[in-house]
C-alpha cells in the first residue's frame, strides 16, 4: 500500500496522472466551464504525454538557460513612455484580435511544450510532472483569458426609465506592472501578462530574479504571436531596485503581484505614498494552509492528500499544506500512513524521472528552512527522520513535526515541512482558530459527513476549500484561485471576475 500511495503521488507516475488541463484538449468544442468536468477521465491524453518522454529528454539536452542582464532602474520612465505610446493602438484593437493573438500564443506554447518543460526543470528545478502541469496551466490561462475578454468587453446596453441611450463598457487602464514569482515562473507570469493584454492594457513585466529565462522565452513567444514589442516589455532585476522603480513610476495604471505578504504590503504603501491617481493592486500572497481531518475521514485518502499537498513541488506552492489538524481518534493511524508514504518519496536531481522533490530554489530559502527546522527540533516532536542532505545540495526530504497548538505555526514556511496538531471537541473551534491566524488561501476538509463539510466551509475565511482531496493544483476556469486576508486582495486568478479588475468602467449616456 505504501509503495502504491507514494507512486501515485509524485514522480513519473504523477506525470502519467497529472491533471489534464485545457492545454491537452485544444480542440474540444466545450465552453471553458466544462473542461474541468471532462478532465479526470481522459486517460488517453495522459498516455499521449507519456509517449513524449523522449521529446522531453531531447529538449532537456538542448535547453540553454542564458544569463539575463538586469534592467537599469533609470530605464523605467522610457519603458513606461513606450508602453503609453503603444497602448493607444493596442487598446483600440478589437478584443477578438487580441484574443486571437493570445490563442496563437497558446498554440505555439503547446507546440513547444517540451522546450518549456525543459527550461522549467533546468532553471526552476521543477520535476517533470510539475513542469508538464505548469506549461499546461500557462496555456490554459492564455485560452481562458482570451475567451473571458471577449465575454466581458462587449458593451452592455442598459435601457431604462431615463429615455436615453445608456451603455456600460469596460476599457483598458494603461500600463500594468506584472511582478511574478519563481515558484510558477511560467504559469503565473503568463497568467498575469495575458490578463492585462487581453483587456487592452500594456505590460511592464518584472519576473522573479531566480527564473528570468523562462519569462524571456514566454515574452518572445507572445511577441511572435503578435503582441507589439512595446505593449509587452520585460524588465529583469531585483524587486528592491527595478520592481521598486516600476511601482514608483507616476504613470503606471496598476500592479499585479504574486509573492509574499510582506512585499505586497510594501508595494501597497509605495503606491499610496506617491502623488497622482489611486493605483489598484492585485496581490496574491501566501498562506499557513490547514487541513482539518475529523474522525469519520478515510485515513488512506487523507494520507494521499497530505503527501501530495505538503510535499509535491518540495512544498514550494503558496497553496501547499502546512498544518494538519487531525482528530485525536484517528491521529495515530493517519500519522503512521503519512510516515510510510513520505519515506518512499525521493528527493534528488529534478531531471531524473523518479525524483519526487527537487532542490529548494536558492540558498536563502535553504537557510530559512534550516532555521525553522532547528526551532522545530527543539520545540516539537519529529515524525520523520531528519533529512540527510548536505547544505550545498539544497535538497530536503519530507519533514513532519507534531506541534502542541496550531498557534505554534505563525509564519509561512516555504518548503516540504508539515506541522501536525491533534484536536478533539468541536471542529468549528478548529476552523475559528485557523481563521484567527489571518491567512486565507487554501483549506482542506476531510470528513464523510457532507453537511459538516458544507458547514465548516461556510465558517472558513479561506479562498479555496477542498473537501476529501488534495489542496493544490487549482484548474484554470473551473477552480478560480486566490485568497483573502493576509493571503491577498482577490480577485481570483482563472475565475470569471479576474479581468474586470484590470479594466476601468465607462457609462456612456446619450440623449436620443
Ligand atoms: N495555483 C497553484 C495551486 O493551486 C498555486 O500554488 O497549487
Amino acid at each position: 500500500f505504501v509503495h502504491q500511495l507514494a507512486d501515485e503521488s509524485v514522480g513519473m507516475d504523477a506525470l502519467l496522472r497529472s491533471p489534464l488541463h485545457l492545454a491537452a484538449q485544444p480542440s474540444l468544442p466545450l465552453p471553458p466551464q466544462l473542461y474541468g468536468a471532462v478532465r479526470p477521465n481522459s486517460r488517453g491524453l495522459d498516455l499521449a504525454v507519456a509517449s513524449s518522454r523522449a521529446a522531453l529528454e531531447e529538449a532537456f539536452a538542448q535547453a540553454d538557460v542564458p544569463a539575463v542582464a538586469p534592467a537599469d532602474p533609470a530605464q523605467v520612465p522610457q519603458a513606461v513612455q513606450r508602453a503609453l505610446a503603444a497602448g493607444h493602438a493596442w487598446e483600440r484593437t478589437p478584443v477578438e484580435h487580441r484574443a486571437s493573438v493570445l490563442r496563437d500564443a497558446a498554440d505555439a506554447m503547446q507546440a513547444d511544450l517540451p522546450r518549456f518543460c525543459a527550461l522549467l526543470v533546468k532553471e526552476g528545478f521543477k520535476t517533470w510532472g510539475d513542469a508538464v502541469a505548469e506549461v499546461r496551466e500557462a496555456i490554459d490561462f492564455l485560452r481562458f483569458y482570451a475567451s473571458e475578454a471577449e465575454r466581458i468587453m462587449q458593451p452592455v446596453p442598459l435601457p431604462g426609465p431615463t429615455g436615453e441611450s445608456n451603455v456600460l463598457r469596460l476599457t483598458a487602464r494603461g500600463p500594468w506592472v506584472c511582478i511574478s514569482p519563481w515558484n510558477f515562473p511560467l504559469a503565473i507570469f503568463t497568467g498575469q501578462v495575458a490578463a492585462a493584454l487581453a483587456t487592452g492594457n500594456t505590460v511592464l513585466a518584472k519576473p522573479a530574479e531566480q527564473t528570468p529565462a523562462v519569462a524571456l522565452e514566454a515574452v518572445r513567444l507572445l511577441h511572435a504571436a503578435g503582441v507589439p514589442a512595446d505593449a509587452l516589455q520585460l524588465l529583469h532585476g531585483p524587486g528592491e531596485t527595478v520592481g521598486a522603480a516600476l511601482v514608483a513610476e507616476p504613470r503606471i495604471a496598476g500592479v499585479v503581484f504574486t509573492g509574499s505578504t510582506q512585499v505586497a504590503k510594501t508595494i501597497q504603501r509605495a503606491l499610496a505614498a506617491k502623488d497622482g491617481p489611486i493605483v489598484p493592486l492585485i496581490a496574491e500572497t501566501g498562506g499557513i494552509n490547514a487541513m482539518l481531518v475529523d474522525s469519520t475521514a478515510l485515513p488512506e485518502q487523507v494520507a494521499d492528500a497530505v503527501v501530495q499537498s505538503a510535499f509535491r513541488s518540495a512544498g514550494q506552492r503558496c497553496s501547499a499544506l502546512r498544518l494538519l489538524c487531525v482528530h485525536e481518534a484517528v491521529a495515530d493511524t493517519v500519522i503512521a500512513m503519512i510516515q510510510g508514504a513520505a519515506r518512499e518519496l525521493v528527493a534528488g536531481d529534478p531531471a531524473q524521472w523518479r525524483t519526487d522533490l527537487g532542490p529548494v530554489i536558492d540558498d536563502d530559502a535553504w537557510s530559512n528552512l534550516q532555521r525553522h527546522l532547528q526551532r522545530l527540533q527543539r520545540e516539537a516532536t519529529p515524525l520523520l527522520a531528519p533529512s540527510p542532505f548536505e547544505p550545498g545540495t539544497r535538497l530536503l526530504a519530507p519533514q513532519a513535526f507534531e506541534v502542541k497548538s496550531l498557534e505554534d505555526v505563525r509564519h509561512e514556511i516555504f518548503g516540504p515541512v508539515l506541522h501536525v496538531v491533534r484536536w478533539g471537541g468541536d471542529p468549528r473551534e478548529v476552523i475559528a482558530a485557523i481563521n484567527r491566524v489571518g491567512y486565507g488561501l487554501t483549506l482542506g476538509i476531510q470528513t464523510r459527513i457532507d453537511s459538516r463539510a458544507e458547514a465548516l466551509a461556510r465558517e472558513a475565511r479561506t479562498g479555496n476549500v477542498y473537501v476529501n482531496r488534495n489542496m493544490i493544483g487549482a484548474v484554470v476556469g473551473v477552480q478560480p484561485f486566490g485568497g483573502e486576508g493576509l493571503s491577498g486582495t482577490g480577485p481570483k486568478a482563472g475565475g470569471p471576475h479576474y479581468l474586470q479588475r484590470f479594466c476601468a468602467e465607462q457609462t456612456l449616456t446619450i440623449n436620443t
